[in-house]
């Protein structure tokens, strides 16, 4: 197998997709290691997870810098120290510049409450009951300027139920995120998909599809 790529994790709070994630990367066939994961806030719970399941952490406050691009240099310096192949964002909750993203296209990874492109933004789980949507779900898709848009890897769907409440939906929705965000780096990282426009191509004929996963019940 070739060399593992270098995966540095960037979260803001509770970092469950990041254990999702460090778990996944721990099977000896998984294409990537969790070599760093990086909090801008630093008391974010994540954070000591990530320390007590024996990864590299560290903080990059953004509150000491005095603008996004300031922080975002200091944040380049880390990732750069610790030899970083891909990023993942993971509850990362700091919009990011041009400049960082041109820093690492086709190399960063975003995980969305939502449909995209449907429910873009925030509350999107609130969103989608008051629109009456009954397919929600989640997505994986590269990082690009314009906010929770880029080419999707991979999705997973849930349906909404009368009885749902944002926090029932939201916890479903959270489900799904656990196992498609860990398939979705190994696609990325086993270099099995490849970007082509707003496409990403191949998945289909990777070790693990992208998936559509109805819950049931
Ligand atoms: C997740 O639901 C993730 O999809 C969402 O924040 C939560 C973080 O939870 N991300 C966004 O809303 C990004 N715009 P976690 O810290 O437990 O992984």
């Amino acid at each position: 197998m070739s060399r593992r790529l270098r995966v540095a994790i960037l979260i803001s709070g509770r970092g469950s997709n990041m254990d999702a994630l460090i778990e996944a990367a721990r099977a000896p066939d998984f294409p990537a290691e969790i070599a760093l994961v990086v909090s801008n806030r630093p008391e974010a719970a994540g954070l000591a997870k990530a320390k007590a399941a024996g990864i590299a952490v560290a903080a990059v406050d953004h509150k000491i810098y005095a603008g996004r691009e300031e922080f975002e240099r200091s944040l380049q310096i880390v990732l750069e120290t610790h030899a970083i192949d891909l990023l993942c964002l993971a509850g990362f909750m700091r919009l990011l510049t041009p400049w960082f993203i041109g820093q690492w296209r086709e190399r960063m990874l975003n995980i969305h409450p939502a449909l995209l492109p449907a429910f873009r933004g925030l509350h999107t789980h609130e969103r989608a009951l008051a629109e009456g949507v009954k397919i929600h779900g989640c997505t994986v898709h590269f990082v690009v300027p314009e906010m929770d848009e880029g080419p999707i890897v991979a999705q997973a769907a849930v349906d909404v139920r009368d009885s749902d409440t944002p926090q029932t939906l939201a916890a479903r929705v959270l489900e799904q995120e656990h196992l498609l965000y860990p398939r979705a780096l190994r696609l990325v990282a086993s270099g099995a998909v490849s970007v082509v426009g707003n496409r990403v191509l191949g998945a289909a004929s990777a070790p693990e599809p992208a998936l559509i996963v109805p819950s049931s019940g």
